[in-house]
């Protein structure tokens, strides 16, 4: 097994009660970082290009390092999955480079920043699933905002989700699994004081809507982390994030996927930051992005350790986008 769809592996997290973790990517140590913790405690993994992600890469490079995961790693369970899709137009550039899962967020219009309306977020999600499905590709949407604008992907305005709302939004979009707005948000700097998820929102959400669930703006912002990068010569005072017992409590409530791309860049800067500091005649880029892809590793591999998913990957039976597409036609 290896290429997998986001519904494969959300709906059979969803059924045993696990929570699969996003990994956002941007370069190769990053896919294979995530993809060592993967091997290392037998699980299946979502790894995840956002729309500037791929942008960056001119689209094809990370869309063909992403492959080479699914490739080099047959027995571990892999979606390829668009984050923060904005358009129609973009999903189809992602399923054409071989993804096998988006996210179209219509939560926000298609410049990513200003938050759009109910009826807008149905049109474009259902357009995109119209679309997805007829591939085999599973699809992700969003209901609610997130805050965090310094990522260029928030609102800047928390709007939680309503689930009244979602319920009917799910019915109305036919899409397999929905990201709510629960009180996280993207980025390094998520709450003020104490951090505060509405859990009784999620609750009621879950009891209204039979599929995954998602996280977004997950990152727990590790302490030791941010005290790394600030003593390497870093300057992020005030950083905090999602503690994992949080987690740990919305996966018991119902969330199936949990988006980090936060963590993993704290992971790496951090690493990076030690090796100029304390080796400053190092030039050669694989002293320092060797450093940064094995402490990556080892964040990642205790997160999927503290989500539930270790040691499940040899619980999914293989199935192409052929028979998705088959099983999405008959429904
Ligand atoms: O949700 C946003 C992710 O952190 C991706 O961020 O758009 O800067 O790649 P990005
Ligand atoms: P963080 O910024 O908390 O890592 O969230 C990432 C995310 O939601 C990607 O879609
Ligand atoms: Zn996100």
């Amino acid at each position: 097994m290896a290429l997998a769809t986001g519904k494969q592996i959300l709906d059979e997290a969803k059924k045993k009660g696990y929570g699969v973790g996003a990994y956002n990517v941007n370069n190769m140590e990053q896919i294979q970082a995530i993809m060592a913790a993967a091997k290392e405690t037998q699980s299946p993994v979502i790894i995840q290009a956002s729309r500037g992600a791929l942008k960056y890469s001119n689209f094809t490079y990370l869309g063909y390092l992403m492959k080479a995961a699914v490739i080099e790693n047959p027995d571990i369970p892999v979606a390829m999955h668009l984050d923060h899709g904005n358009s129609l137009e973009t999903v189809i550039k992602a399923i054409d480079l071989g993804f096998s899962s988006v996210m179209i967020d219509g939560s926000l219009t298609e410049d990513g920043k200003t938050a759009s309306t109910y009826d807008y977020n149905v049109k474009v999600t259902r357009s995109v699933v119209e679309y997805a499905h007829s591939k085999g590709v599973s699809v992700e949407a969003e209901i609610g905002t997130l805050g965090g604008l310094e990522d260029g992907v928030g609102s800047g305005k928390i709007h939680l989700t309503d689930p009244k709302e979602a319920k009917k939004f799910v019915d109305e979009t036919s899409v397999d699994s929905l990201a709510i707005a629960i009180g996280t948000s993207h980025g390094a700097y998520k709450f003020k004081g104490a951090a505060n998820l509405a859990f009784n929102v999620l609750k009621e959400i879950r009891a209204l809507i039979d599929i995954p669930i998602v996280l977004h703006g997950a990152s727990s912002v590790p302490k030791e982390l941010i005290d790394e990068v600030n003593k390497y010569g870093g300057k992020m005072p005030g950083a905090t994030g999602v503690p994992i017992e949080s987690l740990q409590k919305a996966i018991k409530l119902g969330v199936s996927k949990i988006n980090v791309d936060t963590d993993g860049r704290l992971a790496i800067t951090s690493a990076i930051r030690k090796v100029f500091i304390e080796t400053p005649e190092k030039f050669d880029p694989r002293d320092y992005l060797g450093p940064a892809r094995t402490a990556l590793a080892s964040l990642i591999a205790s997160k999927m350790k503290a989500f539930g998913t270790s040691g499940h990957a040899k619980d999914y039976a293989p199935q192409s986008l052929g028979d998705m597409k088959k099983l999405y036609a008959t429904k």
